[in-house]
């Protein structure tokens, strides 16, 4: 009976924390998890945790990009660098604030990277773990 008050606690605290991470980017985020839910039976929420590893993990479709991080660094904190060498402002919505607030921006830059990087477009899933990830560190 404790334990069960106490995770409901922790559960409500970790709740509203990642509610206020994610403030500005909430309503991009809405809209993709009712895109989730459409797309896939069985939506359960984006997880932080699968979005490092879509970000980090390496595809097959170019030898030039293989990954979201050859442009945008491994650690999203840093600033990245474009194939031309501009730099490109960090991912972490700690150290960018607006990013991902603007939703013509966000998807101009999903379809052109995800194209790129894994020769398809980003399931919604996977563009708001993306966010989710990148609103959490
Ligand atoms: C070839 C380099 C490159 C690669 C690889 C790359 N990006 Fe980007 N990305 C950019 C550039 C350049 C911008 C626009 C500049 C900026 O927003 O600072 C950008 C911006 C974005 C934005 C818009 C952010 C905002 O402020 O709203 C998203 C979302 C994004 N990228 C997601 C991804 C994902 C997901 C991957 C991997 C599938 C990826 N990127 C791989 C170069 C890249």
């Amino acid at each position: 009976m404790i334990q069960r008050i106490f995770l409901t606690v922790l559960l409500a605290v970790l709740g509203s924390a990642l509610a206020i991470a994610a403030g500005a980017q909430k309503p991009i985020l809405d809209g993709y998890a009712s895109q989730a839910k459409a797309e896939m039976s069985g939506f359960s929420g984006f997880s932080a945790e699968r979005g490092k590893v879509f970000f980090l993990a390496k595809h097959d479709a170019s030898a030039e990009t293989p990954s979201c991080a050859t442009c945008h660094t491994a650690d999203p904190t840093k600033s990245g660098q474009t194939r031309a060498g501009k730099e490109i402002s960090p991912m972490a919505v700690s150290k960018t604030p607006d990013r991902f607030t603007d939703s013509e921006k966000v998807e101009k830059w999903f379809q052109r990277n995800c194209q790129s990087v894994l020769g398809r477009a980003c399931t919604a899933q996977e563009k708001g773990d993306f966010i989710t990830f990148m609103a959490s560190i």
